[in-house]
């Protein structure tokens, strides 16, 4: 597949064009950012190791029945993906108290949650990615009811298929963050899923293996992100 013009930049990845309308290639970065781009830095390899997780969790997701847009690994950075519209609305699934949910509710971080709490955030960098609830995704029409509620029942089931395949790896699923996107009509699981987007913390010692690690700087970032590769895919990060 011929890599075209690049059609987005974002914080951690980029977007290309490809020679096939339906299909564009995501590139994954180094770059790491915080608190809406303020924060910026640079974590070695990052985009080969979130490329190799991502990937793994999206073919294992596919595999019980998630639709996502992951089409095939191209190299160690890129993947080709199904062209999606993506819904602005960033879905955040919580199973223990953690980050914005333990300042807005003055709960102590690592309280379990009764059941898993699904939240909505307006897909927006220069409102700071607003909290929003289902009347505000259909007031503004950033998608129909339809497809929120199909979006929110994926959320659901994404958690429980990863919370084990975490646990089964000395990992607890904190909480994580997913972005959809429309294909032919259709509801897509898009973007990524790896410790940019997730909060792992190791079963035993309840350590940081995630991107609160550059968030609060805890340093050992690299080797955080290394070791979930090790455990979630079995490799270093080779494809
Ligand atoms: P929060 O506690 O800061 O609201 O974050 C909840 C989850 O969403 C956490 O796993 C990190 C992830 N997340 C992102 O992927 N991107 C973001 O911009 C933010 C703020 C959080
Ligand atoms: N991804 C967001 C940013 O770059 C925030 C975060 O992950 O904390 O700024």
């Amino acid at each position: 597949m011929k890599r075209g013009n690049q059609v987005y930049e974002g914080k951690a990845k980029i977007i290309y064009a490809t020679d096939d309308d339906r299909h564009c290639i995501m590139y994954f970065k180094d770059d790491a950012t915080a608190f809406d781009g303020a924060k910026k830095g640079t974590i070695v390899e990052k985009g080969i190791l979130n490329n190799r997780i991502s990937t793994t969790l999206f073919t294992l997701l596919a595999e019980k029945g998630i639709p996502t847009h992951l089409v095939e690994v191209l190299s160690d950075r890129e993947v080709l993906v199904k062209k999606v519209d993506i819904i602005p609305v960033e879905v955040v699934v919580r199973n223990i108290v953690a980050g914005s949910l333990s300042k807005r509710m003055g709960r102590p971080e690592g309280e379990s949650l009764a059941f898993p709490i699904v939240e909505y955030y307006y897909k927006d960098d220069s409102l700071h990615d607003p909290m929003i609830n289902r009347d505000h995704v259909l007031a503004f029409s950033l998608a129909t009811g339809e497809q929120i509620d199909r979006a929110r029942e994926m959320a659901l089931k994404i958690n429980d298929i990863l919370r084990q395949y975490f646990l089964d790896r000395g990992i607890l699923l904190v909480d994580f963050k997913l972005e959809f996107g429309l294909f032919g009509g259709e509801v897509l699981l898009a973007d990524e899923i790896c410790p940019d987007t997730c909060r792992l913390w190791d079963a035993e010692s309840l350590e940081k293996m995630d991107k609160d690690r550059f968030r609060r700087d805890l340093g050992k970032v690299e080797e955080a992100y290394l070791e979930v590769c090790r455990r979630v895919c079995g490799t270093d990060g080779e494809l």
